[in-house]
């Protein structure tokens, strides 16, 4: 095999679109004389003038030398015919996706390209066992999964079908590090890593939407309270729920309509109703305008009580005695009691493990009880959206009193309808969960189920370092709690947690 890594070592990208380019211009940036094919006349010529425009841009910024610039858009040629593919150490294809169209291509690549180049597919979704199917050469066929925009996300998932051989997977992840990219090695199993992962982020909130939980702008809200970049509604109205759609419903497909991934109703109104997001100016929002103002948070004080104990030996119970403390609140910890939050003369105010707030009072005899999500960020910023539900046997001066005692605590409490593990708590047992999975399953080590999910989607943790600060009974209690509630397929605690306990 020869070596990729060689600045010289020639590289052809057939798809000149928004993959395609973004990939010729790495390339490009890393030295490598690259060839750009399209079948669309002329649309090579138009990434590279394009790409010219970029790349001045960056050198007008400061963020690349003008002789940088200008060598690495000299280095790529748009090319008329796949007769190029003869000189390439690598072909990249980024073209339709489109198994029998990419098949196609690879078949007709085979035929012209040396005995020793690299095929590398840049497809999103589809099985690269399939697509090496057929070749002549299977295991020269490796998954390079860059991510949009190329130029700027790191992560490379570098996928392996069963033909791949290792060496050429091995190649091509020390290419992506060459490159400037962080390579997570992925096995070819529906929606890679990232693809996979991520589908409860959306999944449960749709879930809470079609329970009318909450409205999308408090979910969105306490998600980035949690430290998410976006919230999972205002991320679809981004993506387009037509894409984001599509996606869930090739995950659901290829995994034999597994109840885990079945697409939400929510989202095929919107879709079929044309509400496509941002893109075409409404989607859960409207646009420009956006998500409308959250509710005001409550603002009472907390009525003087007569004891306050606080529960829980971890973080959260710190960061509460913290919290009362700066206000002036006394109040004594309480360890070992089996339950994290505050005991307030007779209510309490308990941290959710995925019992409601009605089953928490059942078992406690507590009439006046409230469930609050999970703070993720620890310490959590002032006013930070955190979810809570209140018992239906709670009294009216309780239900006024226990949001103020989440604002006393320095959040701003979002009411919700009382479901099992609230918001974010669910979200992130589900991402876990969905992860352990994907471990189990010998689709990724753990460590490059974190990187994927940080670099490819920006999450502001992996999910093994949330299972980390929380816990393996804390995440397996949470799921089997949704499973207990909502009976079925889907809450389904991954045997590798259990394993774990
Ligand atoms: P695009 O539509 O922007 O570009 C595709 C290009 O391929 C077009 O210029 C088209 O003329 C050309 N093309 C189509 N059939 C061809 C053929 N047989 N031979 C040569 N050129 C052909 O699409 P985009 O978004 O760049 O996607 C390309 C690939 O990358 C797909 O497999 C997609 O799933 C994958 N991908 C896309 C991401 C995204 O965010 N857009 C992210 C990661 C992967």
């Amino acid at each position: 095999m020869p070596d990729l890594t060689a600045p010289g070592a020639p590289v052809l990208v057939i798809g000149a679109g928004i993959m395609g380019a973004g990939i010729a211009q790495v390339a490009a940036q890393a030295g490598h004389p690259v060839m750009l094919f399209d079948t669309r006349e002329g649309a090579a010529a138009e990434a590279r003038a394009k790409l010219g425009t970029t790349l001045q841009g960056l050198a007008a910024k400061g963020k690349l030398a003008p002789e940088a610039a200008e060598a690495a858009l000299a280095r790529i040629t748009p090319v008329a015919t796949l007769d190029a593919a003869r000189d390439a150490c690598l072909v990249i294809e980024a073209i339709i996706e489109n198994l029998e169209v990419k098949r196609g291509l690879l078949r007709q690549l085979e035929a012209v390209v040396s005995a020793s180049c690299v095929l590398a597919t840049n497809t999103s979704s589809i099985s690269v066992t399939a697509l090496a199917n057929g070749l002549a050469h299977p295991g020269r066929l490796v998954g390079m999964h860059f991510f949009n925009p190329v130029p700027l996300m790191k992560l490379v998932e570098v996928v392996s079908g069963l033909h791949t051989e290792p060496a050429v997977a091995a190649a091509i992840f020390e290419l992506s590090k060459a490159w400037g990219k962080v390579p997570v090695h992925a096995r070819s199993t529906p929606g890679f890593i990232v693809n996979r992962i991520a589908r409860p982020y959306y999944a449960e909130t749709l879930a809470l939407l079609l329970e009318q939980a909450a409205a999308p702008q408090v979910l969105d809200a306490c998600l980035r309270g949690a430290g998410f970049r976006m919230g999972p509604c205002e991320l679809m109205d981004l993506i387009g729920h037509d894409t984001n759609f599509a996606v869930t419903q090739s995950v659901y497909d290829a995994n034999f309509q597994d109840k885990r991934y079945v697409p939400s109703l929510v989202q095929r109104e919107l879709v079929d109703g044309g509400l496509l997001g941002r893109k075409n100016g409404r989607g859960f929002y409207r646009y420009p305008e956006g998500a409308p103002a959250m509710p005001p948070v409550a603002a009472a004080e907390p009525a003087p009580a007569g004891r306050i104990d606080i529960h829980g030996d971890d973080a959260i119970a710190e960061a509460f005695a913290a919290a009362l403390a700066g206000r002036g609140i006394s109040a004594a910890r309480v360890r070992g009691s089996g339950w994290a939050g505050l005991a307030i003369d007779s209510a309490r105010l308990v941290l959710t493990d995925g019992r409601r707030a009605r089953e928490w009072a059942a078992a406690t005899g507590c009439a006046d009880l409230a469930v609050f999500d999970r703070p993720i960020l620890q310490p959590a910023p002032p006013g930070t959206a955190l979810a809570y539900a209140v018992a239906d046997s709670a009294s009216t001066a309780w239900r006024a009193q226990a949001p103020a005692w989440l604002a006393a605590l320095g959040f701003a409490p979002q009411a919700v309808a009382d479901t099992p593990g609230l918001v974010v708590a669910r979200t992130i047992a589900m991402l876990v969960n969905e992860a352990a999975d994907a471990v189990l399953q010998g689709v990724c080590s753990p460590e490059g189920a974190d990187a994927a999910m940080k670099l490819g989607v920006n999450y502001p943790a992996g999910p093994f370092e949330w299972l980390a600060r929380w816990s393996v009974p804390g995440v397996v209690a949470l799921v089997d709690a949704l499973d207990a509630h909502h009976r079925g397929e889907r809450y389904r605690v991954s045997p590798w947690l259990r394993r774990q306990g």
